[in-house]
């Protein structure tokens, strides 16, 4: 199959190079000249575990390229993918949808043999079928079916979650689309992957139904949390046995400082906005939505305890300031409610964070980084574990602590026990658990 993959982004690069290793032949289009320069010489935009050797190993093996060029890579496509950015709008936080009608004006002026328009960018319900009409009506002789092929890639995991999903989401509704679409993804189903067809708006829906559902799962346990701290109960033994039930599963059942990211907080607030729009309100979401701020804000006041009330002249040491680890991405992480707060208080904050310097160096004035935890932790009043890297999970908790001033970290992933905490000296709080520490 010959496939042009529109957008050269986070989805589109992954698909791309995961699709050109089934074998397909795909070029990557992008209007940005400097990021197909780029990858032309093997300089990748994103960081994503893995993808710069598949690239490699692919554009080697002659099955993909990148381009400017659109009409040139739609030439003989069978099928064409959307895979250009939604950010959300500002002021609404609807889906901005100027990049992908953009994409089927020019898709439908470089249009000449039949092929099958698919969008995989995160799309608000009705813009497959607008998708449609726009080409139709640029283009009023073009031969082509829209298919809905929504992504549900985890960013540091997306090779693996392509190459192994849980299913495959098509949207599409004639024959020639699910055919194209079948050929696609026949390495998959070849592996028993299910592939589940479906009409357009269900495929759209189904997007924003599972990444709200997701964002509601780890709401709920945050909020699970908040309560385990004041009755005495630990969040990671509830999480346990909650999890432990079929019918829930211990996935998403984290408690931590907030989700953030490119996806949840994005999809939650369109989603919001699909329902007032259809005077159906997403009451649920919404207040995910609003809890989740919550929970960011909470986080600065347990680093404000344990610091004894104030932040005034500390030196704090924040160990993660991306919106989770193997991830350069700092869109809507924790780090960008926390850090000014503990700026803006007066501490002192000394960052380590093994990517997140290249962004954070701009989104978080006022700190200082530094190349490892230990480094950070010279002469602070507490270390804060903001995300999970695996450099900062399994620290020498002793070793930590001499460098300290005043033993003491705000765990916010829960990565240590607190007994482990307390034989190194360490004053800790953390998620969802009692924490007798701070009551005397
Ligand atoms: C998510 C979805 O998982 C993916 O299917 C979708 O296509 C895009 O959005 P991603 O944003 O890359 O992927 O990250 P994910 O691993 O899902 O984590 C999202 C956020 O939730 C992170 O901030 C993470 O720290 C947080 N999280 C996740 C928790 O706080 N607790 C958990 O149990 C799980």
């Amino acid at each position: 199959m010959k496939i042009a993959m529109i957008g050269a982004g986070y989805v589109g690069l992954v698909s791309g190079a995961c699709l050109s290793d089934f074998g397909h032949d795909i070029v990557c289009v992008d209007t940005s000249a400097e990021k197909i320069a780029g990858l032309n010489v093997g300089r990748l935009p994103i960081y994503e575990p893995g993808l710069e050797a598949l690239i490699t190993q692919n554009v080697a093996a002659g099955h993909l390229s990148f381009t400017t060029d659109l009409a040139a890579a739609m030439d003989g496509a069978d099928a064409i993918f959307i895979a250009v950015g939604t950010p959300s709008r500002r002021g609404d936080g609807h889906a901005d949808l100027t990049y992908v009608y953009a994409a089927a004006r020019d898709i439908a002026r470089a249009l000449t043999g039949p092929a099958v328009i698919c969008t995989k960018s995160t799309v608000p319900v009705g813009t497959n079928r607008e998708v449609g009409r726009i080409i139709a009506e640029t283009n009023p002789q073009a031969d082509f079916d829209i298919a809905s092929n929504p992504e549900f890639l985890r960013e540091g995991a997306a090779i693996g979650d392509f190459m192994r999903p849980d299913r495959v989401v098509v949207g599409a509704e004639s024959d020639r689309a699910r055919r194209v679409m079948a050929d696609i993804y026949r390495p998959l189903s070849l592996r028993d992957t299910p592939i589940l067809y479906t009409g357009l708006e269900s495929a759209e829906m189904i997007k924003y139904a599972a990444n709200a559902f997701l964002a509601t799962k780890i709401t709920f346990i945050n909020e699970i949390a908040a309560l385990c701290e004041k009755v005495g109960a630990d969040v990671k033994e509830v999480a346990n046995g909650m999890g432990r039930d079929g019918r829930i599963g211990s996935k998403f059942l984290h408690a931590g400082p907030g989700y953030g990211g490119s996806c949840f907080p994005k999809d939650t607030r369109a989603l919001a906005r699909i329902g007032q729009e259809h005077s159906s309100p997403m009451a649920i979401t919404e207040t995910v939505i609003a809890v989740n701020e919550a929970v960011k804000r909470r986080m600065v006041e347990k680093i404000r305890d344990l610091l004894g009330g104030s932040f005034n002249g500390r030196r704090v040491a924040v160990l993660g300031v991306t919106f989770k680890p193997e991830t350069d991405d700092m869109r809507e992480a924790p780090s960008l409610t926390v850090v000014p707060a503990l700026v803006g208080g007066g501490a002192e904050v000394r960052v380590a964070d093994p990517l997140g310097r290249r962004e954070g160096a701009e989104l978080l004035p006022g700190v200082s980084w530094h190349d490892d935890a230990y480094d950070a932790a010279q002469g602070a009043d507490a270390v804060v574990v903001l995300t999970e890297w695996n450099a900062f999970r399994a620290l020498d908790l002793t070793q930590l602590a001499s460098v300290m001033r005043t033993p003491a970290m705000a765990d916010l992933r829960n990565v240590y026990s607190p007994d482990s905490l307390k034989a190194a000296g360490f004053r800790s709080v953390g998620v969802g658990r009692f924490h007798p520490d701070l009551k005397s």
